[in-house]
């Protein structure tokens, strides 16, 4: 897949995620094997006011790459100026965001809404690819709701107006995250793209991941809430795409090692308190289906100190190769069907989203 001078075959690429994607995690993906990382959402107007935690959210460090910035706004003056800020960080490319469902996005004439207006899409589209010399791609939607779906109109209006990549959720905007990504129409958008499409929407594992790319023909594949509490993705993923074997499945001590460098990472651009407080909402996915995790739990969200949280979660791997050798940890597998929409809904940063 090529985008401006990068030239990866069948990146898999790690989504952009409000609260989410934020440097420690997107670090954290990319040591698993993402190809491609993107920033959670900026906002135009934010970023042209110069509100410094938007601005921050901008800075990536150079591990990180390739990496797109995304950007969000309802009109042209504000999306060309925040383009040239971001474009001022030097992302690998700029990504504009049409696709996002909610009423603080959507509800404001950004995002998802400008489905329903096409014509000032491509303009904003269009300004925003004359206004920065960087590669400029969009991911949106098949349109606002089942009876309106427009993608293959939306694709060629994008196209002319020189985006270099689509990134496709196969769902309309009044799906939000309901029912099952509809693969039929990212193949069809497929089909009718001169430009690469990247494929979003229901990978959970790597031989979803496989099935994606071959159901879709799409040139990449794009993993949001697959990749929560489970960067093993990224890694297995690439390992099925390149020897057709299914990778081997991360256990306890693999989990909790990734929980451990989720911390570290997010103490080192956090802070210790702020870093450790925020990995509060993150627990529960690493250790999701292992045995008694809600006593380690709990005992995880009371400490502040990332030394205290680090030996907790080392005593656990400890308790848990006591209970590998009673057999009583399960397999991988029963995680992984676990690791669904229930965990999912009962992620904080999600509820925002639905
Ligand atoms: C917590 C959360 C935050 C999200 N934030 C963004 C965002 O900032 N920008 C965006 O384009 N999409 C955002 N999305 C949508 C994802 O990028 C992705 O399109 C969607 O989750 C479907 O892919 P998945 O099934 O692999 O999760 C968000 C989704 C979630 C769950």
């Amino acid at each position: 897949m090529k985008i401006g001078s990068l030239d990866i075959d069948r990146p898999v690429i790690l989504a952009p995620m409000e609260d989410v994607t934020d440097r420690a995690f997107r670090q954290l993906c990319k040591r698993h094997g993402a190809d491609i990382v993107y920033t959670e959402f900026v906002s135009a107007e934010a970023l042209r006011r110069g509100v410094e935690k938007t601005t921050r959210k901008l800075i990536a460090d150079p591990v990180e790459r390739p990496i797109a910035v995304q950007i969000f706004g309802s009109t042209v003056e504000s999306m060309t100026e925040a383009a040239r800020i971001a474009e001022s960080f030097e992302p690998d490319y700029l990504d504009i965001n049409f696709g996002c469902p909610t009423k603080k996005v959507a509800g404001k004439g950004a995002g998802a809404a400008l489905l329903k207006e096409p014509e000032k899409m491509a303009a904003i589209t269009e300004a925003v690819v004359r206004a920065v010399n960087i590669p400029v791609t969009a991911k949106t939607r098949l349109g606002w709701d089942r009876d309106s779906i427009n993608i293959i109109d939306v694709l060629r209006r994008l196209e002319d107006a020189g985006i270099q990549a689509l990134a496709l959720h196969g769902r309309t905007r009044s799906e939000m995250y309901k029912g099952r990504a509809d693969w039929d129409w990212i193949a069809e958008a497929v089909r009718h793209a001169s430009i690469p499409v990247i494929a979003n929407g229901d990978v959970w594992s790597p031989e979803d991941a496989l099935q994606m790319f071959n159901h879709t023909g799409a040139e990449g594949i794009m993993i949001g809430r697959g990749a929560i509490g489970n960067p093993f993705i990224f890694s297995g993923t690439r390992h099925l795409l390149k020897t057709g074997n299914l990778p081997s499945l991360p256990d306890f001590r693999d989990r909790i090692e990734a929980a451990l460098e989720h911390l570290e990472l997010s103490v080192q651009f956090k802070g210790e308190r702020y870093g450790t407080l925020e990995m509060r909402r993150h627990y529960s996915t690493y250790l999701k289906g292992l045995p008694k995790v809600s006593v380690v739990r709990n005992k995880l969200v009371r400490e502040e100190s990332p030394e205290q949280v680090a030996s907790i979660l080392l005593d656990y791997r400890e308790e848990c190769e006591g209970y590998r050798r009673e057999g009583k940890i399960g397999e991988y597998a029963e995680y992984l069907n676990d690791h669904s929409e229930k965990l999912v809904l009962n992620y904080k940063a999600t509820s925002k989203h639905i």
